[in-house]
């Protein structure tokens, strides 16, 4: 679990640069419309989407920006045990009628950045995450924070993703070196712009960086 804050508790590591320089391109990646909720998906499981979710989230909010990350991996929820406590959040507010996000949004200990947790696990993700209440529930998140972070379940052998492609204004694939294979990312790919939605890069995560090339970044940064 450290692990997946590099960004804040290692603030000086490479990977934590790698971070920063990911928020840096992401402020580019979109030179027309609006680029305000922003999707971390993959082709499969444990690619690293929440990890760098998580850490995109933490390095947008240490440049100022207010962050919310909202966890819409309703199938397999993490950020409330990195960031919260208890997992109340996403589900309860579209389940019923008379909780709303003001109640379940909560501060974490960083600064500027705050997370919306899944909530109890649904028996119909998929349909929640497509239904109008969930596009009602992003326009209001939206008035809240300058950037919107989405942890998403995988993009194949789930519709989540791609029912929420559209909801987002970008989309961001990370892909585990190693894990997938190059005909799966190409699918998750073409399965999430076939669902209208825009991708705004691919990162690969899980690369063995050389313990030089890591000091090099070490030192470039911090001079
Ligand atoms: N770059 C990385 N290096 C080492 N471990 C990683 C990396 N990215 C993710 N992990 C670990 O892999 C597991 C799955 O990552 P996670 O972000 O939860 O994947 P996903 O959300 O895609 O299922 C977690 O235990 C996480 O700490
Ligand atoms: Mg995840």
């Amino acid at each position: 679990m450290e692990q997946k804050l590099v960004v804040h508790e290692d603030a000086k590591s490479p990977i934590a640069e790698a971070y920063r320089t990911l928020r840096t391109n992401m402020q580019f990646a979109k030179l027309d419309g609006e680029l305000k909720v922003i999707m971390f998906t993959s082709a499969g499981p444990d690619e690293g989407k929440s990890t760098t979710a998580a850490n995109t989230a933490v390095a947008l909010a240490q440049s100022g920006k207010s962050v919310l990350i909202v966890d819409c991996d309703l199938r397999k929820p993490v950020q409330y045990r990195i960031f919260a406590k208890k997992n109340r959040g996403v589900t309860d507010i579209l389940i019923e009628e008379n909780i709303t996000a003001a109640q379940l949004i909560v501060d974490t200990t960083i600064p500027n950045l705050r997370v919306l947790p899944s909530g109890p696990i649904p028996p119909n993700p998929s349909e929640l995450l497509g239904s109008q209440s969930m596009t009602k529930l992003l326009e209001e998140l939206k008035q809240t924070a300058d950037v919107i972070i989405i942890d998403a379940p995988p993009a194949i052998a789930v519709t989540d993703a791609c029912v929420l492609a559209s909801k987002v204004d970008g989309v961001i694939l990370v892909l585990g070196a190693g894990l997938v294979r190059p005909d799966m990312a190409r699918k998750a790919k073409e399965l999430l712009i076939k669902a209208q939605g825009e991708i705004l890069g691919v990162i690969m995560n899980r690369v063995e960086v050389e313990a030089e090339h890591a000091y090099y970044y070490y030192y470039y940064g911090n001079e």
